[in-house]
């Protein structure tokens, strides 16, 4: 497995992948993705990217591993090399339920006081939408503040 930078001819693997695991459809741009890719097979496995927002915050972002390749690091893989290139703070949003997977790189669950605005609208927007989703899960806004732990 090797990471790489996208190319324009990733996009409609970057979105299809999205799709498929149900996550934010929203500012897909392959330019900011970085991939996990089989080498043998030249197979993309996973991606992830870190959106810029208007504010100056900058958020990891749709991080997929394909459901064939998942429990074998690259995720790890994947969160780690974007914390090396993006300093802190980063932010992150997630189903309330993967908290763990984000403590285990230090990253911090934000109370609603925490949050900047941006995320304060997303979060009440995501808890408005449940109200006619009951079974969909609460949304975690998470930070990583410091280097790894
Ligand atoms: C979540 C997802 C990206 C994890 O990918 P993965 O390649 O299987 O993860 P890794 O094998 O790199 O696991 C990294 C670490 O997180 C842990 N982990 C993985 N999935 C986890 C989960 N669902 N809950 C808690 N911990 C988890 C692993 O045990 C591992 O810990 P370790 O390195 O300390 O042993 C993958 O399951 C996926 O694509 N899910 C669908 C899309 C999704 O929900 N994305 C997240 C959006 S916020």
């Amino acid at each position: 497995m090797i990471l790489r930078k996208a190319i324009s001819s990733d996009q409609s693997t970057i979105r299809r992948m999205v799709n498929d695991a149900r996550i934010n459809p929203m500012q897909l741009d392959w330019r900011r993705f970085l991939l996990a890719v089989d080498d043998a097979q030249n197979q993309v496995i996973g991606c992830a990217q870190v959106k810029p927002h208007g504010d100056g915050t900058r958020e990891l972002a749709s991080l997929v591993v394909l459901p064939a390749r998942r429990g074998q690091g690259i995720a790890r893989a994947l969160i780690e090399r974007l914390m090396s290139e993006n300093p802190p703070p980063l932010y992150l949003t997630c189903q309330s339920g993967l908290e763990p997977l984000y403590w285990r790189f230090s990253f911090k669950a934000l109370s609603f006081d925490e949050m900047t605005p941006y995320f304060r609208r997303l979060w009440k927007l995501v808890g408005f939408l449940r109200r006619f989703m009951p079974g969909d899960p609460h949304l975690s806004v998470m930070r990583w503040d410091g280097p790894l732990t």
